[in-house]
């Protein structure tokens, strides 16, 4: 794209802002702007005042689960057909590393925080000895991809290395860069990050299937035969990844995914909740729930709406291929980030600028069925979103210690 025609292109959509400083520029910075530029999705940016609520209306139900007393009566049936699909090759993992962590205050990849007390113990780190209890336990290695972001790739990647990976051989774990979105103002003016750079942001967790497929690495999972995918978040350091028993229940249920759920313990817990709604399956996220279901509670006092999903989900590959190039809707998250204004960097202490965001969460309703699988909370469920307080790097370490994890 030459300089006449991105002028054009931003004239059109009323973001001419962009080239304010482009006199200035070397020839270079000038060819890296052009190209950002040339690449912008103008389209997200009609998102800005759409309400977040996707999920308003229609009729809600709780949807029938495996639960902790199902599973224990069948956990060896389940296990049984769970392990021999892993033998068989035939299920991936997708750890989502893309997100930028800003809760927790920590300037390199989530993954590489260390939560030992007396040793070096990162989150990759555990999360990767979570990964070892199954591949022992089978005898194999699944391809493990692993989405970061154009931030934070490099160091990722050379993390990794460095650790040896983990002792994971290195030919069956894949990186890939999640695709961005630019990032706006409050008025809808895309943002330089720099003079010569269009300010982006990773699109949400919601991308991860299709920035894995425009990455080139659904070749890996068509020629390999690998049907189904356990996607899990960085930061639940207790979770079971590629859970046998998980998987064989979800294969045996016959529904396109499967979602670890844990019993939400107050009306309030800021988790999404697995609910069927006109009898598909819809997650209905901590701040849209109606305080009328959230509450709601059976003869015995227990809430109904009660399965709160822990971002750990497995997905069939060929119901995935048929969906994912639906559009899913975009969230708006308003966030503080630096940018360029009258020449120089400012770096916000407050919300200034919008990002749009895609989530897992929507994407589970278009799969069309989905089973709830409970896990005990103190077993499976430690995030660390924060420093201290609810779901910190404290409350993990003390669910880490109780699971006998020597920190
Ligand atoms: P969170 O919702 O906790 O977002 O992500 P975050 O960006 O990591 O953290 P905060 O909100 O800024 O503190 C849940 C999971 O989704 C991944 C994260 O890495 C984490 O595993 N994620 C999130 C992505 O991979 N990409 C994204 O764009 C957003």
């Amino acid at each position: 794209m030459n300089y006449e025609e991105a002028k054009d292109l931003l004239a059109k959509h009323g973001q001419l802002q962009l080239l304010e400083y482009y006199g200035g520029l070397t020839e270079e910075q000038k060819s890296l702007l052009l190209d950002d530029i040339s690449k912008i999705n103008f389209g997200v940016v009609g998102h800005l005042n759409e309400s977040d609520k996707t999920n308003d209306g229609g009729e809600y139900k709780c949807p029938p689960a495996k639960d902790l007393k199902d599973i224990a009566e069948n956990r060896r049936l389940y296990e049984a057909e769970g392990l021999k699909l892993l033998k068989a090759g035939k299920v991936g993992a997708v750890l989502l590393a893309g997100g930028q962590g800003t809760r927790l205050g920590y300037d390199k990849p989530k993954g590489t925080f260390n939560i030992g007390e007396t040793r070096t113990l990162t989150i990759f780190g555990q999360l990767m000895n979570n990964i070892k209890e199954v591949t022992d336990l089978y005898g194999g290695y699944f391809h493990l991809f692993i989405m970061t972001s154009s931030v934070n790739d490099g160091q990722t990647r050379s993390f990794f290395g460095k650790n040896g990976y983990f002792g994971y051989p290195p030919e069956k774990i894949h990186f890939y860069i999640q695709d961005t979105e630019p990032v706006c103002g409050f008025d809808g003016k895309i943002f330089l990050s720099e003079k010569h750079r269009v300010a982006l942001a990773p699109n949400g967790n919601g991308g991860w299937y299709s920035s894995l497929v425009n990455s080139g690495l659904g070749e890996i999972i068509s020629a390999q035969g690998i049907e189904w995918l356990n996607i899990f978040s960085v930061d639940n350091v207790l979770q079971r990844i590629c859970d046998p028993a998980f998987i064989g229940a979800t294969l045996l249920s016959g529904k396109a995914c499967g979602a670890k759920v844990v019993c939400k313990t107050c009306p309030e817990e800021k988790v999404g909740v697995l609910t069927e709604r006109d009898g598909e399956p819809c997650v209905l996220e901590y701040f849209e729930i109606p305080p009328e279901l959230a509450e709601k509670t059976d003869r015995d006092g227990n809430l109904v709406y009660r399965y709160g999903v822990i971002l750990n989900y497995l997905f069939n590959v060929g119901v995935l291929n048929e969906i994912y190039r639906h559009k899913l809707p975009y969230h708006v998250a308003k966030k503080a980030v630096p940018h360029i204004v009258n020449g120089v960097t400012v770096k916000p202490e407050k919300p200034n600028a919008c990002k749009f965001e895609t989530l897992v969460v929507d994407m589970v309703r278009y799969m069309g069925s989905c089973l709830a699988y409970e896990v005990e909370r103190e077993i499976e469920f430690a995030p660390v979103k924060n420093k201290t307080g609810v779901d910190s790097v404290d409350t993990a370490r003390r669910l880490l210690k109780l699971n006998g994890v020597k920190l």
